[in-house]
């Protein structure tokens, strides 16, 4: 073990200002320029990165050593602080306008040749990343998430501790709560072929929290997912988890905006404006066809089925009788689209499910495309009227089911707002929705789901259509929506031990069976549970969003690939047949 000495500064914070002063730094060799008689080496910390010479100064031992360094080795230098000479100035890195001129280098330790450069700006290979993690996480970009990581860690720890919330930790080892992905499941050694599962999140916990009276409380949690991967999600991901008694939705929309505001502020250093927008779920559906929309650019749906009746136009007419509906988006001068990007638009609606698409160019002459000659002349007005397509727009039409034809125009819409480049930058928009179906019904099922949780309280005016028609009760959930990603969503809770079970029986759950597994939470809701309500955010999300990621696995230390394996230790990984015996399973 060498002896070194404590640094006097770190590798990105020395000036003008200290030029003169003998200082010492510790850190990695990030490059080294040998010219014959003149070294130069980077070295490099968290903080940044410093220029060291070595010369005809420097002591031949010393030199000697100089020559050894190479990419990545840990090295402690003693030195003193020279000016650059103007021409020599480096404006790219903050410490560019000094160098050390070294008088004693210590190599901590020796560095094998990295497989890919920490300092390069070139595309690796994600899998090489992460085989590597250690070394993938060394790099400045990678760091730079970490670190904005941690400042939003501690905006939204100051910020729920100034305004009452309280910290506490529920159990990882835990009995499922669904939340509509499979469980994590761990076998108990001590209780021979039973399962504990690991929690998709808090949920429960946080419930009994408030029913123990704790009030207000929050917790940055880890939730445990087993569903399929995609670009913003992981097994095992990060939230912010809030509960509150006695609320209303306004009092949690309200601490939600307070904690946004508070982060961006800190993080960022931008002012977002409150009370953000609030649009019901249905009202999403019908203008941006999703109910998490990009609102920062307009495209909105128009739905020209009643139109459309009188069309002349067998295909729509059919589809309307059928019960389908013809929807559109006009594109602002979607008149000089060309035949291919005609062909390209289609080709992607077709990808998203339609039938087809019908494009209409509105020209000085009228409306032009291969369907027109079948429309009668008033639908040919009436569509560009009430469609406001001016000479020189174009209208998308799709027909198809409702449901199906919303989905497939807001993708539409989506795939336009990138293609035209109608996405501004630096614009955040945020927007609850709110007034979700409190049911999904599944026509392979034949059964109802909870949108949200089973815990979600039904809209109180619709509590009356609960036996009649389930499908139309609106529940009390709402969700926080950036720029087009679901950040955060959560809901006022059923309080009521009558009606909590009167919900697990809408969704198919027999007496015995809601016994079975919430028979703790339907007691614990006779024993005086307040009002309550809460929210979740997916920490890494909004991280992933601050920091304009790609992928969610860009702003985890230690994320797992596609196919949820961790490719640097090895996990999943098998064990051996001790280990399975004594937890009393067999592999098959
Ligand atoms: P929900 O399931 O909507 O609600 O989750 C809350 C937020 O967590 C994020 N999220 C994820 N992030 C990364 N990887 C995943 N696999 C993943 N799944 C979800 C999303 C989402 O908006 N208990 C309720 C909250 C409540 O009602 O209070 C819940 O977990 O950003």
């Amino acid at each position: 073990m060498q002896v070194y000495k404590q640094r006097t500064h770190n590798c990105g914070e020395l000036r003008e200002v200290h030029v003169g002063q003998k200082i010492i730094l510790n850190g990695w060799v990030e490059s080294q320029r040998d010219l014959g008689g003149v070294i130069f080496i980077f070295i490099r910390d968290l903080f940044g990165k410093t220029q060291l010479v070595f010369n005809e100064s420097t002591s031949e031992e010393v030199m000697n050593l100089a020559k050894k360094l190479r990419q990545e080795f840990v090295i402690s230098i003693s030195g003193d602080v020279i000016l650059r000479t103007t021409a020599n100035i480096n404006k790219d890195i903050q410490t560019g306008t000094i160098d050390i001129l070294v008088t004693s280098l210590i190599i901590l330790n020796e560095s094998k040749t990295p497989p890919f450069s920490i300092s390069g700006s070139e595309e690796l290979n994600e899998e090489l990343r992460l085989r590597y993690r250690y070394l993938d996480l060394r790099r400045p970009s990678l760091q730079k998430n970490i670190l904005l990581r941690n400042k939003v860690y501690s905006a939204v720890r100051n910020y729920f501790s100034e305004n009452g919330f309280i910290e506490i930790e529920t159990p990882i080892l835990t009995k499922s709560t669904p939340e509509g992905a499979r469980d994590y499941l761990v076998p108990s050694r001590v209780q021979p072929g039973k399962f504990y599962a690991l929690p998709q999140s808090p949920q429960i916990y946080k419930q009994l929290s408030m029913i123990a009276g704790f009030d207000k409380y929050i917790q940055i949690a880890k939730c445990f997912r087993d569903e399929d991967l995609r670009a913003d999600r992981q097994p095992e991901f990060t939230q912010i988890d809030v509960e509150v008694s006695f609320p209303t939705e306004e009092i949690i929309q309200n601490y939600t905006e307070k904690m946004i505001q508070r982060i961006y502020k800190e993080v960022k250093g931008i002012e977002i404006k409150t009370p953000f927008a609030r649009i019901p779920y249905k009202i999403a559906i019908e203008k941006y066809g999703s109910d998490k929309p990009d609102t920062r650019y307009g495209l909105e749906i128009n739905n020209y089925t009643e139109l459309a009746k009188n069309s002349g136009f067998e295909l729509f007419e059919k589809a309307i009788s059928s019960n389908e509906v013809i929807l559109g988006i006009v594109i602002l001068n979607g008149s000089k689209f060309s035949r291919k990007q005609v062909d390209e638009l289609t080709e992607k609606s077709k990808e998203n499910g339609a039938k087809g698409l019908v494009f209409l160019k509105v020209t000085e002459n009228g409306l032009e495309g291969s369907a027109v000659k079948f429309f009668t002349d008033v639908f040919k007005d009436k569509i560009i009227k009430e469609s406001g397509a001016k000479v020189g727009d174009a209208i998308s039409i799709i027909a198809d089911s409702t449901d199906t034809a919303f989905t497939i125009l807001g993708n539409i819409r989506i795939h336009l707002a990138n293609i035209l480049k109608l996405i501004p930058e630096n614009v955040n928009s945020l927007v609850w929705i709110t007034d979700f179906p409190l049911f999904e019904y599944s026509k392979e099922d034949k059964r109802y789901y909870s949108a949200h949780h089973p815990f979600t309280a039904p809209n109180l005016e619709d509590e009356k259509l609960l036996d009649k028609d389930p499908g139309k009760v609106r529940a009390r959930a709402y969700d926080l929506i950036l720029n087009g990603n679901e950040i955060g969503g959560g809901s006022i809770r059923i309080h009521n031990s009558e009606l909590q079970s009167k919900i697990f029986s809408l969704l198919g759950l027999k007496k015995e069976e809601a016994e079975t597994k919430f028979g703790f939470l339907l007691e614990a809701l006779q024993y005086g549970a307040p009002p309550h309500g809460g929210i979740a955010f997916g920490f890494d999300r909004i991280i992933m969003l601050l920091t304009g990621s790609i992928s969610i696995r860009d702003v985890i230390a230690f994320p797992k690939t596609r196919s949820a394996t961790a490719l640097m230790e090895d996990a999943p990984s098998n064990v051996t047949e001790e280990q399975l015996r004594e937890l009393h399973l067999r592999s098959r």
